[in-house]
């Protein structure tokens, strides 16, 4: 395909070369659409189709598709939310706390403040240490200070990073941070907000919670956090603080056990009201709830903005794909993670 078309971006017209992907198009007369990955993967430059001549790339999802794989064809529109331009800045860790079960607060002093929107992630690497995407948010009494980057994090026995934390993750340690980045970002709206997560997904719901209580407190808020192992229900003083704020709708679930009421046992889908078009939903945490969720809201006719929280490589190994499938918990260590390993080989597909 070659030839011109005209790309209308947040209404300024610029002319591009068809075959471009949008964010090359729109790089091509000077704006720069949002971005992270590039690899589809992350989300970050979905953006509204809104008229012409895209072909989307199986990215299509209610009139948007992701701008770094989509390809402009003829004469197109598109539009994204405003939001703030990522930018790098330095910093250390001020403190490492331990909420519970598998969960740690890491509270960083930033040099520059951040401007992040509720539900936006970061890029953080402690001095060291590999970069990781972490949602930043609040303390669980909703506090935080502008210079500061409150995020939970999940401790993995096997993680390169969360393992480290409160060992070589200590006050002191110096921090790059990058971004904001993502696209389930709290907007302007009507309607009910249905807020789900499960884990550390609940860091940037909680984000999205208060700042929709405090800004739009006219729309109703329905949320669940839930998490497989009942420990890590350590969002149980931020439920409070949505309880005196005016959430009346608000559910903790533990998938693994029984929780200690008023948790219940199931998992975050048991608890999801009947969605209509009127309701915007925001699901955050484990890929497979978020698909779920996504799916439903679908099917409902909702507005769903998502936030999975893929491993850093990507997509999870394949072994530890069948590994969770069955409930293993450390294949690594076991002998059945063997047997995965050459399940994995005879697949032809790579080795965790
Ligand atoms: C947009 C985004 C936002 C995120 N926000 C947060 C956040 O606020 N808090 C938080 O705790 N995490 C968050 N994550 C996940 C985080 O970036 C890391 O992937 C996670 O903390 C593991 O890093 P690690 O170095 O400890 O483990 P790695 O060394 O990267 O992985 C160790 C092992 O754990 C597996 N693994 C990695 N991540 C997961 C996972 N999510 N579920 C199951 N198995 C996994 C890997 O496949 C590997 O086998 C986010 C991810 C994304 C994409
Ligand atoms: S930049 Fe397009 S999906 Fe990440």
């Amino acid at each position: 395909m070659s030839g011109r078309a005209r790309l209308t971006v947040n209404g300024k017209t610029i002319s591009a070369t068809r075959g471009e992907t949008l964010i090359e198009a729109g790089l091509s007369g000077g704006i720069v659409i949002p971005q992270d990955c590039c690899t589809g993967q992350c989300g970050t430059c979905r953006v509204d189709m809104l008229s012409g001549g895209i072909d989307p790339a199986g990215t299509e999802e209610d009139g948007t598709c992701l701008a770094c794989q989509a390809r402009l064809e003829g004469d197109a529109e598109i539009r994204f939310d405003p939001q703030p331009i990522a930018m790098k800045t330095g910093g250390l860790v001020a403190e490492v706390n331990e909420l519970g079960g598998e969960i740690v607060e890491i509270v960083i002093e930033v040099t520059k403040p951040v401007p992040y929107l509720p539900g936006q992630y970061v890029k953080v690497a402690f001095g060291g240490f590999p970069e990781r995407d972490y949602s930043p948010t609040l303390r669980l009494d909703g506090v935080r200070e502008i210079n500061q980057l409150i995020l939970h994090i999940r401790r993995l026995d096997d993680g390169v990073v969360s393992s480290a934390l409160g060992r070589g993750i200590v006050p002191g340690k110096k921090v790059k941070v990058r971004g904001p980045f993502g696209n389930a970002f709290l907007r302007q709206g009507e309607g009910r907000l249905v807020l789900v997560s499960t884990g550390t997904g609940f860091a940037p719901i909680w984000s999205i919670a208060v700042a929709a209580r405090l800004g739009q407190p006219h729309r109703p808020v329905h949320i669940i956090a839930s998490a497989r192992d009942p420990r890590n229900l350590y969002m149980r003083p931020a439920i409070d603080w949505l309880a005196k704020h005016g959430v009346a709708n608000a559910v903790l679930a533990a998938s693994g056990a029984n929780p200690l009421p008023p948790a219940r046992h199931g998992r975050a889908i048991a608890f999801l009201p009947p969605l209509g078009r009127e309701d915007t939903v925001y699901a955050c945490g484990a890929p497979e709830m978020v698909d779920e969720i996504k799916r439903i809201a679908r099917e409902a006719g909702a507005k769903c903005h998502a936030d999975p929280f893929l491993p850093s490589g990507g997509e999870l190994p394949v072994t530890k794909r069948i590994a969770r499938f069955f409930g293993l918990g450390k294949p690594k260590t076991s002998p059945v993670h063997a047997q995965l390993e050459s399940l994995a080989e005879t697949l032809g597909r790579p080795k965790s």
